[in-house]
């Protein structure tokens, strides 16, 4: 098995991943460039991705790191945006092992929070340390969840 930390998104085995995810979802995406560039400009975007020795796509974990303001207050969080495993590979454990890189990439770059929302598998959090927080709104209107990393 082999990881790699992307933060150029027109990395090829990326994309043929991420095609993947969004045609399980069933979401149509007419400009895959332009979506693939748009990762590229978001940001504190980043990825870990994957793979078995021979190349083949394991799954990936997409996040960003940004900072929220309020005028006292500021709040560095960890977004994790998009999180796929191949259906093959599923209930082995990779799932787990990719959240844990991007939760230890947060905590070395001095993110304590990580936030996601999810209608998919909120169990799947729960297990992992994450509580749901109503204090958040999405703009999806999904459930907000959280976990503090320290
Ligand atoms: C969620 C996902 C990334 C987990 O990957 P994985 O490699 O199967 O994860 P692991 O093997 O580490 O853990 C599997 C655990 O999650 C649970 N799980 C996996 N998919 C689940 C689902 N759709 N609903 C509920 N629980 C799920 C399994 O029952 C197992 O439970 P356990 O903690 O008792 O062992 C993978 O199932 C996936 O890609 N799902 C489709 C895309 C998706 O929903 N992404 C998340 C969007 S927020």
């Amino acid at each position: 098995m082999k990881d790699y930390f992307i933060t150029d998104f027109s990395n090829p085995l990326f994309q043929a991943a991420f095609k993947e995810y969004f045609s399980e979802l069933c979401i149509n995406v007419k400009d895959w460039d332009g979506l693939f560039r748009e990762m590229n400009e978001d940001e504190g975007t980043a990825a870990f991705l994957r793979t078995e020795e021979n190349g083949s796509v394991i799954g990936f974990i997409q996040f960003q790191k940004s900072e929220m303001k309020h005028w006292f207050f500021s709040e560095n969080i960890g977004f994790i945006r998009e999180f796929w495993v191949s259906a093959k590979f599923r209930g082995q454990g990779h799932g787990t092992a990719l959240l844990e890189l991007a939760e230890k990439y947060f905590v070395e770059n001095k993110v304590y929070k990580t936030i996601l929302t999810t209608d998919t598998t909120p169990e799947f959090y729960v297990k992992r340390g994450y509580i749901r927080d109503y204090s958040y709104q999405a703009k999806n209107e999904d459930e907000v969840f959280v976990k503090l990393l320290k």
